[in-house]
């Protein structure tokens, strides 16, 4: 059973880049399975002068740095041709063959100019509404693609490659499109040839990337492959179990890997959870643990906490542990991932949500519906802090005790283990001989 899967436990930006970048080597392939270029996962390594460099993928999956795995974009994936085609080039600048290592899914629906025009039309209506319930999303036409696919209206990345079917299903979909942007949104037409022409022209750019992804990752697996899924986005934000209707539209949750991907469940063995040791949001939507103040600043600062996408200062909290126990159930993670331990390095006391005030009483159940979830109040355990700078540490022993506790008090909350820390955002910023077992 060689599926393993990494998934954003929180809403997104946990530092799964880095850690499956990390797995990376362990792995045959990689293979995103949902979400599109919404999400910015940053990979960061020393180059031969010592020097950080550093690289946002949004589409690619995070295994593309190492020489010897396939990097396939699923089904489930709806995808930009030109961010793709945009993502590729850079990558092969920097010298990484892409051509031979990466397969697109046949299946995966196309992003289009129209669903960023709609989506763009659609947040500002709901911006402009009295209770401004915008929800503040990445603007990279996720939504309005995935109700098209829904609407079983979409256009697939196998509709590209044949410029007759391309042209009549485009010209269609824009038509339709124009008119709910001039109608409903009182907003521009887009121009229907200017669309077309451009569009029929990716059928030989993406041609050689194309394949049946399905089949390619079964084959695979049945001759012994092992594949590690990165989910993009996070838990919270799944479509189904997260802050609804702040949310992306996708599964990012453990089941979105096997339709996303076209795997048998079966052969899922691991569930991988990445949290911070914080938390943070970026985008619209109740956050019970967001800190409005100077501690809030202090961890989005030291923690170069704005949008790996947009470039939107995200919020920042304390550690969720109802969210995280929620996420934990609904995920069945076997082993969680915590990153940036560093940030709260210097901070005087850190807390730690473990119970949620509702109507008066306590409780630790997490109320997935925003209504609700937005009337939470936390309640906190405190720890006292570290001053230590832990950047350089390699070994648990040599972390904090204070950190320690932290760090065992999380698993011992969540009955999980906790396989590994990082510490800093390069790849040997990690500790592996995390000795804090579940006992809860
Ligand atoms: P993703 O979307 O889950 O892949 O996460 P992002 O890349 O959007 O955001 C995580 C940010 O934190 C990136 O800038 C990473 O380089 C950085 N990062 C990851 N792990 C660590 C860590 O342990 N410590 C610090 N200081 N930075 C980290
Ligand atoms: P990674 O993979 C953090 C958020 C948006 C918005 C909501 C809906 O880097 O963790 P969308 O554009 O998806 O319709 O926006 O979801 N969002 C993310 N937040 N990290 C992400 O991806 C995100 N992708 C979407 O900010 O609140
Ligand atoms: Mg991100």
């Amino acid at each position: 059973m060689p599926v393993s899967i990494v998934i954003g436990s929180q809403w997104g930006d946990e530092g799964k880049g880095k850690i499956t970048d990390l797995m990376s080597p362990d792995y045959d392939v990689v293979a995103r399975y949902q979400g599109g270029a919404n999400a910015g996962h940053t990979i960061v390594w020393e180059d031969e002068d010592g020097e950080d460099e550093e690289f946002v993928l949004h589409l690619v999956p995070s295994g593309i740095f190492h020489e010897n795995v396939t990097c396939v974009i699923g089904n489930g994936v709806v995808l930009d041709p030109k961010a793709v085609l945009d993502e590729i080039d850079k990558i092969q600048s920097l010298g990484i063959d892409v051509e031979e290592r990466l397969k697109i899914s046949h299946n995966a629906h196309l992003i289009m100019p129209y669903h960023k025009a709609v989506e763009a039309a659609q947040e500002e209506e709901r911006a402009s509404a009295s209770d401004d319930d915008a929800i503040g999303t990445t603007g990279r036409g996720i939504g309005p693609a995935y109700t098209d696919k829904f609407a079983r209206s979409g256009i697939r990345v196998v509709d590209l490659l044949d410029r007759d079917v391309l042209r009549q299903k485009l010209r269609r979909s824009i038509e339709e499109k124009n008119a709910i942007l001039q109608d409903i949104y009182d907003a521009e037409a887009l121009d229907v040839d200017r669309i077309v022409e451009e569009y029929v022209e990716f059928d030989q750019q993406i041609d050689s990337y194309v394949t049946d992804t399905s089949k390619y990752l079964c084959n695979a697996l049945d001759d012994g492959a092992h594949v590690l899924a990165e989910g993009a986005q996070g838990s919270l934000l799944d479509v189904d179990f997260g802050s609804y209707p702040y949310v992306t539209s996708s599964h990012p949750t453990a089941g979105g890997c096997c339709t996303g991907l076209g795997v048998p469940p079966t052969e899922v063995e691991q569930v991988l959870g990445i949290a911070k040791a914080y938390c943070t949001r970026v985008g619209n939507g109740p956050f019970p643990t967001e800190l409005d103040n100077e501690a809030g600043e202090q961890l989005r600062q030291k923690g170069g906490e704005f949008g790996a996408t947009t470039g939107r200062p995200r919020r920042c909290g304390w550690l969720d542990l109802v969210a995280l126990r929620y996420t934990n159930m609904i995920n069945g993670f076997n082993d969680l991932a915590i990153t940036k331990l560093d940030i709260l390095s210097g901070m005087e006391e850190v807390k730690v949500c473990t119970q949620y005030k509702y109507d008066g009483k306590k409780t630790r159940r997490f109320p997935s519906e925003a209504q609700t979830l937005e009337r939470v109040e936390p309640v906190y355990q405190t720890f006292p802090g570290w001053e230590k700078d832990v950047t350089d540490v390699r070994r648990f022993h040599q972390l904090p005790a204070e950190a320690k506790d932290y760090l065992a008090f999380i698993s011992e909350y969540l009955g999980t283990s906790v396989g590994m820390v990082s510490n800093g955002p390069r790849r040997d910023q990690i500790i592996t001989d995390v000795e804090v077992p579940a006992t809860a």
